[in-house]
């Protein structure tokens, strides 16, 4: 049979692979035949992975001992671990969410890469309105940053500090998105590919987080379109693997919307568009009550 994705004996790392589309994604590329080596910091237990990793995203430490365990030449990519905020800072969160992948793709993948490599992230409906100037402008700087290091500083200086944790899932799915958009044209030289898959509401690990945040089950539900129903970890793991394989051999910088039509109806004008984050805005208001 032809292995039409191309994943036989390659080598894919993934993130976030203990739970939810993370652990979905894993078993799919180990069915085909991928040598996966599984980041996480809880335990991943998954049947014929190549390794598991103990790994926490927010200290860049441990991601360089992570990467030091791994084959030079890597593959795939798959930036799938998150954290909602409910339990972390603002800081930690966009560590967690943001700067480990803009860290993993720049100061390790560029070097560990090759022509036909590629990349792809689990980011957010939740990042929706990343191409407004309001929220442009404060994650720019972050994007910017040269290092861990420099764009830690900026995230420790900013007002955003002062934010609970749950404003840095938004921060970071708009940055993630334009990010997406932007690394794909960093590693086009290289013949390495750069995607996203933009989930709406789903059944993981996440979801008790989620249907707090927004203030109950029926509110969670009503995020999920004509669906009517969250999506399974497993139809969010299918599209990026989709996307990192030689299937999607001519798509780069595409930020693939799963969430059931929810966003097009948006844009259409086809149903009311939800209150877009303009973190602008959200940045004045937390000044604003500062100084009171
Ligand atoms: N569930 C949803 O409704 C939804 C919607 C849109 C986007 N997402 C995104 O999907 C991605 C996957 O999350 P999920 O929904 O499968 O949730 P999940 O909680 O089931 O999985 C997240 C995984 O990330 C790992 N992780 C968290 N912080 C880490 C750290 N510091 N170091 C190492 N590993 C860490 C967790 O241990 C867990 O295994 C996340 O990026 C999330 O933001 C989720």
């Amino acid at each position: 049979m032809k292995d039409y994705f191309g994943y036989q004996g390659k080598t894919c790392v993934v993130t976030g692979a203990a739970s939810g589309m993370g652990k979905a994604a894993a078993e799919m590329l180990v069915d085909l035949g991928a040598k996966v080596y599984a980041l996480d910091w809880a335990e991943v237990k998954i049947e014929g992975i190549e390794k598991y990793i103990h790994t926490d995203l927010s200290q860049k430490e441990s991601i360089d001992q992570a990467f030091e365990q791994i084959p030079a030449h890597v593959d795939s990519y798959f930036g799938i671990a998150g954290v909602s905020g409910t339990k972390s800072d603002f800081v930690t969160t966009v560590k967690i969410d943001l700067v480990s992948n803009k860290y993993i793709c720049e100061e390790i993948l560029t070097e560990r890469m090759s022509n036909g490599g590629t990349i792809a992230f689990i980011t957010s409906t939740g990042g929706n309105g990343w191409e407004k100037e309001g929220n442009k402008k404060v994650y720019m700087p972050v994007l910017e940053a040269k290092s861990w290091d420099e764009a830690a500083e900026i995230l420790n200086q900013s007002i955003m500090a002062h934010l609970p944790g749950t404003f840095g899932y938004p921060f970071s799915k708009l940055a993630m998105n334009y990010y997406t958009i932007s690394l794909q044209s960093t590693f086009a030289p290289k013949g390495v590919r750069v995607n996203a898959v933009l989930p709406g509401s789903t059944d993981t690990g996440m979801k008790d987080e989620f249907t707090q945040m927004v203030g109950g089950e029926e509110a969670l539900l009503s995020h999920t379109g004509h669906a009517k129903r969250l999506a399974e970890s497993r139809e969010m793991a299918e599209p990026i693997v989709f996307l990192n394989s030689d299937m999607a051999s001519y798509i780069s910088g595409e930020l693939l919307r799963v969430d059931y039509g929810c966003t097009a109806e948006e844009v259409a004008g086809i149903v009311p568009v939800g209150t877009p984050i303009d973190m602008t805005q959200l940045l004045e208001q937390v000044q604003k009550s500062m100084q009171q």
